[in-house]
């Protein structure tokens, strides 16, 4: 199943445009996204060119933690980073009182960087590496959600090495299907992730008994770009089991972290409902009086990202194909997930010229590089700049330097005015940290 793909016919330019509340087509100014002329960030800092937006990220917050609010609910958001870690992004989330879930030591050093108290930070993943735990137990974050019995016989000794504590949760693999793509559902029982149900009990009675060790609780996680409230409920109805079953055996049980997963609208459909969301986990574990955390990632930033980028040329091959500045090293997810992202002129005049399908493809010499196939687009000249939509999640995290492709300048805006937030890699930066060694002559 290709990911967020529209379920019938790409949606119109204007329903894509009448869906994203930040965007606007001014007849001048073209495409501007906050209030700010696309065209301007473009004309000052080239393209490709990621665009943020400061009020839709604190907007997307705003909204999860109000429907949380009204279903009467207290969850504190832990921010996934790995959706974005941009410095800015992290710092914005900081002030608005998130914590962070992270899944290496660079995650969590860039939480730091950014302010966010150790102890409000989660670490999540498969495969912590004993440095990584150290150096993370050693810096006081908050909890650690534990995936293996082997994992906690790590922490326990680490901890004790360092004579700490760590707080941890095991992550349940519920075994529930989220209904996404392959490549990112997590909670199956022959997914990688997390700990068999069945396996919870026996593990949780034993990580009391090891010393440095604090079970807190339970974690899950069961997938990504999730749509549907059903698969939250089947797998929150199993927390809650759990819950009860771990107190009937004497555990003390003081936190569940619900995971992330939120799905947004790629298209013009809406995203999830935040408030079929709120009153699925009321309904299943409101009442367990337990404190409850939730990690959520693209839900936030996808909406609030786009990829500004220029046309170098039209070539009308079998089919007709509009070539780009940016490509599958900028935003992967097309050629990784064939996930769809919408694809809008900035110039108004293009908007509304008659259009014809296109293949939208990048440079790179691979036929995966490609945004979009039969999108239905005006003629494009050279020069022509179109934004690449709800980008904001895992877009720069994912992307490389392939093809010896220098990394894309990034921009926030905040309250009407953009802020160059990464300068472009120069093309001399992508071999700084490379050495020549002395090599053999030829003969
Ligand atoms: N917590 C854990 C343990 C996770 O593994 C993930 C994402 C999240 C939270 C945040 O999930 P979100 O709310 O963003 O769905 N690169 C893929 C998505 C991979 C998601 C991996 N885990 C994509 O571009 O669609």
């Amino acid at each position: 199943m290709a990911l967020a793909q529209p379920m019938t016919a790409d949606p119109e330019l204007d329903d894509l445009l009448a869906s994203r509340p930040a965007l606007a087509m001014h007849a001048q100014d073209g495409l501007c996204f906050e209030g700010v002329p696309l065209h301007a960030i473009a004309d000052a800092h080239g393209t490709p060119c990621w665009v943020y937006g400061a009020g839709t990220l604190r907007a997307r917050y705003r909204a999860l933690a109000a429907a949380l609010a009204e279903a009467g609910l207290d969850v504190h958001i832990h921010y996934a980073v790995k959706a974005n870690d941009h410095l800015a992004i992290l710092g914005l989330y900081q002030t608005l009182g998130a914590g962070a879930d992270v899944v290496s030591l660079g995650e969590f050093l860039r939480t730091q960087q950014a302010g966010v108290p150790a102890a409000d930070v989660v670490f999540s993943g498969v495969g912590k590496s004993a440095p990584e735990l150290a150096a993370a137990i050693a810096a006081g974050l908050g909890q650690i959600n534990v995936e293996s019995a082997e994992e906690l016989e790590m922490i326990s000794a680490i901890a004790t090495a360092s004579g700490r504590t760590a707080r941890v949760a095991l992550r349940m693999n519920p075994d529930v299907d989220a209904g996404t793509h392959e490549k990112i559902t997590t909670g199956l029982a022959d997914n990688k992730f997390g700990i068999p149900a069945q396996d919870i009990l026996h593990l949780y009675a034993h990580a009391a008994t090891l010393p440095g060790i604090q079970p807190v609780g339970l974690a899950l996680h069961i997938g990504s770009q999730i749509l549907s409230p059903a698969p939250y409920a089947a797998a929150y109805a199993k927390a809650a089991e759990m819950v009860r079953s771990l107190r009937a055996a004497g555990a003390e049980i003081s936190v569940l972290d619900l995971g992330g997963g939120l799905g947004i609208g790629y298209g013009d459909e809406p995203g999830i409902s935040l408030a079929a969301f709120a009153s699925v986990v009321k309904k299943e574990v409101g009442g367990l009086d337990v404190e409850l955390l939730m990690e959520p990632g693209r839900y936030l930033v996808g909406p609030a990202g786009l990829l500004l980028a220029s046309v170098i040329l039209e070539k009308q091959g079998a089919k007709r194909f509009v070539v780009l500045d940016a490509a599958m090293n900028d935003l992967m997810r097309p050629a990784m997930y064939d996930a769809w992202h919408g694809i809008l002129p900035v110039s108004a005049v293009q908007l509304r010229a008659p259009r014809a399908p296109a293949d939208v493809v990048g440079p790179i010499c691979e036929s995966a590089d490609s945004f979009a196939t039969g999108r239905d687009l005006p003629s494009m000249p050279p020069g022509a700049r179109v934004a690449i939509l709800d980008a904001g999640a895992y877009g720069a995290v994912m992307s490389s330097t392939y093809n010896a492709r220098p990394r894309a300048a990034a921009v926030l805006i905040e309250a009407g005015k953009f802020h160059l937030i990464t300068p472009r890699q120069t093309i001399e930066n992508l071999w700084a940290d490379e050495f020549l060694p002395p090599l053999a002559g030829a003969g």
